[in-house]
């Protein structure tokens, strides 16, 4: 490693319940680097300030949400997936102290994906989102990116869904789009169909009593479903008590965390420490 990190954080509003920390300084102390990694509590209006500090202050750090988008204008450079996805999640500073941005999470979910279910290419199935948020957005260009040929969005807001895949369609002309109303039963059943592997990217389910954000009685043993959340929520409980191979989002923050540290440190992350180091994290240990 020419230029080992020295500090490095993730900012997010808040920020305090992040794994990353955990995580990350695993693998540094595995790694053998006496480099760490801080959770900073960053508020919207402080995004430029921090920014400017951390050129300074800082080798790396991760944006999570709130900030992934909103980080981006105060960036030196941006990867041409993260600028087409709004996206950032991992932050360079760069020995001339300028920000460099791009995305992990599209590495991330494509990494969990693989391993969940045995996904190699991710033109084997259909792959479709229900949400089609911050999160959908900033995973769907590394996807098109990356082999998938097709792709489904079930929001809430058709409107949104539409115009993901609209800006998708521009540099993805071969790409199969099909936008549909999160709660048309009949349009799911299509979808459903195909048997694709279905993403949960809503925000439901991330408190404790969530129901699924989308009707359960459709899901049938054929699909994969696989929940960005990293905790069980109530569509992988019923997933499971259905037969469907399910995973939470444990596996993407891990892999997007190993792709961000493999960044900054330009070596091998020890996966297997991170990924124990995550588990430890989230059982309160
Ligand atoms: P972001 O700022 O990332 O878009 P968000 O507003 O929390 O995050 O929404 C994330 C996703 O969760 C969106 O797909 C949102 O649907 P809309 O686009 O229709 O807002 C979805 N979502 C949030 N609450 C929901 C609910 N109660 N039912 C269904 N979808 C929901």
């Amino acid at each position: 490693m020419t230029n080992p990190p020295k500090r490095l954080a993730v900012i997010g509003d808040p920020v305090a319940h992040s794994l990353s920390p955990a995580m990350h300084n695993a693998a540094l102390q595995a790694l053998g680097l006496t480099a760490e990694y801080v959770a900073i509590r960053v508020a919207l209006d402080e995004l430029e300030s921090f920014a400017n500090r951390a050129r300074n202050e800082l080798s790396g750090f991760n944006v999570t949400v709130p900030h992934k988008n909103a980080i981006i204008p105060y960036l030196d450079s941006v990867s041409p997936e993260a600028e087409m996805s709004g996206s950032v999640n991992t932050v360079t500073v760069t020995p001339d102290g300028k920000l460099r941005g791009e995305s992990t999470d599209g590495y991330g979910l494509r990494a969990a994906l693989r391993e969940a279910f045995n996904l190699e290419r991710l033109s084997d199935a259909p792959l479709l989102f229900i949400g089609c948020g911050g999160a959908a957005r900033a995973v769907a260009f590394d996807l098109a990116a990356n082999g998938a040929t097709r792709l489904m969005f079930a929001n809430r807001t058709v409107s949104k869904a539409e115009a993901l895949a609209n800006a998708l369609k521009k540099p993805y002309p071969d790409l199969s789009l099909e936008v549909m109303p999160i709660n048309d039963i009949g349009a799911l059943k299509a979808a459903l169909a195909e048997n694709p592997v279905l993403i949960q990217s809503t925000s439901v389910g991330l408190k404790p009593d969530d129901p699924s954000p989308v009707n359960v009685e459709l899901l049938t043993p054929e699909l994969r479903v696989f929940d960005m959340i990293y905790r069980d929520t109530a569509l992988l409980k019923v997933a499971a008590s259905v037969g469907c191979p399910n995973a939470d989002g444990r596996g993407m923050l891990l892999w997007q965390g190993v792709k961000a540290l493999e960044i900054w440190t330009q070596t091998q992350a020890p996966v297997e420490v991170m990924r124990q180091a995550l588990n430890r994290a989230r059982n309160g240990a």
